[in-house]
């Protein structure tokens, strides 16, 4: 059946392959999206002239905005996207962090729960607010440690994790007291089309097509679970449909990985594709470490696959071939969001490292 879904943050990388995923299997779309930095409509400009999809440009903590579009175009459900994402941002300047990700959230539950008591019996029984989360609320794993299940104790560590942990725990908080029909999904490291290249993988398959260092924090022995994007907008688009309200579900892609090794399966799909830089390998660069670097990060899926039947279709080995395919064949795309703000963060960011 379809729905009408309000997606926060849907111009982002993850909610932008969301949102073209949902409008092709024929939801409508309400997108609405503060456009930061990360935000970039033209990810969706297949979708302009699509009757299933309305853009709105504006932020999360406006709740009087919400609550227009919640009486204007009466969803049926709301995936929340809307974040600050990036840990080394959160390190240099937290407060964004806490405007979207805390009060953001807060105030979206706010408008969302005053809506949903307005509800008849049976679209209450329909309504679903799903909150999208990381698994970096976790914490920290040693080498040997069991990888976090849904019951793992909250430990964030950087800005960016506590304030995706405060806005887990406000989704939580809503559910117990109100009885708002939540549901929450704790993924692990995405990648694929429309990354924003100040993560790992898009930044390092930038700088090797163009001769550029990569940059390698620390050791590189950091280990990260990476899933193809699109098996995570699959796994969302199953809780939202299947989940027990009020249950949380882990997500990841059962590929935990050092970021050296990472860097250097990039480095040689590179060598493929475009031989004039090979080997790219040459260009690793050790860095200075982030601040709080947590260490590893595991994810165990028992839950999703057990429960709802979810399996990621990629493997990292073909997920992050069809990753390097589509920025060299998107140009045009990188050329648009490698412009003005995006060099002001990597002299920030890199030119203090050394
Ligand atoms: P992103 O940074 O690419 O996109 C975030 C989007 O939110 C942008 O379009 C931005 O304009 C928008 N936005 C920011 N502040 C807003 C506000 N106040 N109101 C409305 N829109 C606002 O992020 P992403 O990588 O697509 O991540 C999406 C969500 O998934 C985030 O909540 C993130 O915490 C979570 N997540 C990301 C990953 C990952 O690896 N990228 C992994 C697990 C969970
Ligand atoms: P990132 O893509 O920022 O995701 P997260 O910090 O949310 O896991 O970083 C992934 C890993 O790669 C992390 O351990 C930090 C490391 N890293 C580098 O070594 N160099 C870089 O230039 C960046 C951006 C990240």
């Amino acid at each position: 059946m379809s729905r009408t879904i309000l997606v926060t943050g849907g111009a982002g990388f993850i909610g932008s392959n969301f949102v073209l995923q949902r409008v092709a299997a024929g939801d409508r779309i309400l997108n609405l999206d503060k456009l930061t930095y990360a935000g970039n409509p033209g990810n969706l400009a297949a979708l302009k002239d699509n009757p299933g999809y309305v853009f709105v440009h504006g932020g999360i903590e406006d709740e009087a905005l919400l609550t227009r579009l919640f009486a204007q175009h009466k969803p049926d459900a709301v995936v929340n996207f809307a974040a600050e994402s990036h840990v080394d941002r959160s390190i240099v300047s937290p407060e964004e962090f806490i405007t979207t990700n805390v009060v953001g959230t807060f105030r979206l539950l706010h408008a969302a729960l005053a809506y949903y008591r307005g509800l008849d019996a049976a679209a209450q029984a329909r309504f679903r607010i799903h909150h999208v989360s990381t698994d970096e609320v976790y914490g920290s794993l040693g080498p040997d440690d069991a990888a976090f299940t849904e019951s793992k104790a909250y430990e964030p560590n950087s800005p960016y994790s506590a304030s995706k942990a405060s806005s887990d725990h406000l989704v939580r908080a809503y559910q117990h007291t109100y009885g708002m029909p939540t549901l929450t999904t704790n993924c692990s490291n995405n990648y694929g089309p429309y990354q924003f290249p100040e993560k790992l993988i898009p930044l390092v398959i930038l700088n090797a097509l163009n001769g550029r260092p990569l940059p390698i924090y620390g050791d590189g022995m950091n280990v990260r679970d990476w899933l193809y994007v699109g098996d995570h907008c699959d796994a969302i688009a199953l809780v939202l449909e299947k989940g027990v309200v009020g249950e949380t579900y882990n997500i990841g892609g059962d590929s935990e990985m050092a970021n050296l090794d990472v860097v250097r399966t990039i480095c040689s799909i590179m060598d493929e594709l475009h031989p004039a830089g090979a080997p790219h390998t040459q260009l690793i660069t050790y860095v200075k470490d982030r601040p709080g670097h947590d260490r590893r990060y595991a994810v165990d899926t028992a839950r999703i696959k057990r429960e709802l039947g979810w399996r990621p279709r990629e493997s990292f080995a073909s997920g992050i071939r069809r990753t390097v395919e589509w920025y060299l064949g998107n140009p045009a795309w990188v050329a648009e969001v490698t412009s003005g703000e995006y060099r002001k963060w990597i002299s920030t960011n890199y030119e203090t490292r050394g």
